[in-house]
């Protein structure tokens, strides 16, 4: 698969650097008044006073880490600064491609919710499944991955052996077995919740990846799981990535299509496949998805439509 470019990490980077740029500027000022150097150093005042100003904007807006320092923890001030998004997004970041000007496009698995992939055959599905996969397995936020491919395994055979695969399901069999086991423990972890004052699993992701979900939606019992999860899992920290060569209502029902928040859809022979899986047909020529070529998709991503080049795993 084609790695990041530089450009891109710094993209990523640039965040954690607008945190701590304010908080290191703020610290020199500190240091200089305390030992009386800040008269002698002629600090360049104006840029730093801007950055400390940045700074404190940020640390008003991280409610936790305010409380934290008015109670003088500054661990827990520190703490709750490492908890932001900006910190966190790294691991979230799933890179799966580039956009139109060539920039590496990333899916946040955190903001996401479940993803629905949906196209002719042979358009690129399991590749991209299977670079979500790759990548959801470098990520340190992510905890563990189910995979599901009922075409006898192959193509998510590469990854059977990696420590974070949970569970590998090859037949309907194993698949309940997969689905059952996610569902004791979404169902654990949602009653933790109210405790713990929340409303959402906050913490490493647990994720499910399901080539041709058709397969699965025939098996009653796999069904009634895999449609619990879509609609119960994700605020248990459960994000469902199904593909689908047949985007139709009796594979995947409106109920169950709709707890899916992310679509993409690579090449479809009809209109009708295209809104059955993006739920709309984003109006401009390029999003057309008859038009596409190989591993290139359309997705529908936070509300708004891309243009994407999914990289190629092989
Ligand atoms: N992103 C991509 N870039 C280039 N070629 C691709 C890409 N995705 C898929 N292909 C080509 O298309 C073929 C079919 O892809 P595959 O992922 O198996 O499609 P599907 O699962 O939709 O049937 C692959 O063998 C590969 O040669
Ligand atoms: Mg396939």
């Amino acid at each position: 698969m084609q790695r990041n470019s530089e450009g891109v990490d710094w993209a990523i980077a640039g965040p954690r650097l607008f945190w701590l740029s304010p908080i290191f500027s703020a610290l020199v000022v500190w240091i200089a008044i305390g030992t009386g150097q800040a008269a002698e150093w002629s600090l360049p005042s104006s840029g730093l006073t801007a950055l400390v100003i940045l700074g404190l904007m940020r640390l008003l807006r991280c409610r936790l880490c305010m409380d934290a320092l008015l109670r003088r923890d500054f661990a827990a001030a520190w703490a709750a600064v490492l908890r932001t998004p900006e910190y966190r997004a790294d691991g979230y970041k799933l890179p799966i491609g580039e956009n139109v000007i060539g920039r590496r496009w990333c899916i946040n698995i955190a903001q996401s919710g479940n993803i629905l992939v949906g196209a002719t055959t042979g358009y690129g599905k399991s590749n991209l499944l299977r670079c979500l996969v790759k990548r959801a397995i470098e990520s340190s936020e992510i905890d563990t991955v189910t995979l599901i491919d009922l075409k006898m395994g192959v193509e998510f055979s590469e990854f059977a052996s990696e420590v974070k695969v949970s569970h590998f399901a090859s037949t309907p069999s194993e698949a309940f077995a997969a689905l059952f086991a996610a569902k004791v423990h979404a169902e654990a972890r949602l009653k933790t919740l109210p405790d713990a004052g929340l409303r959402e699993w906050v913490g490493p992701l647990r994720i499910i990846v399901i080539d041709e979900v058709a397969g699965l939606a025939r098996d009653r019992a796999c069904s009634a799981l895999f449609e619990w999860l879509v609609n119960q899992g994700r605020a248990a920290g459960y994000r469902i990535i199904a593909a689908t060569q047949q985007p139709s209502v009796d594979v995947l029902p409106s109920l169950i299509r709709q707890g899916f928040d992310t679509r993409i859809a690579l090449h479809t022979a009809t209109d009708d496949h295209a809104r059955t899986i993006l739920g709309s047909l984003p109006d401009h020529a390029r999003f057309d998805t008859k038009r596409l070529r190989k591993g290139r998709a359309v997705a529908l991503y936070l509300g708004k439509f891309y243009l994407v080049s999914i990289s190629a795993t092989a």
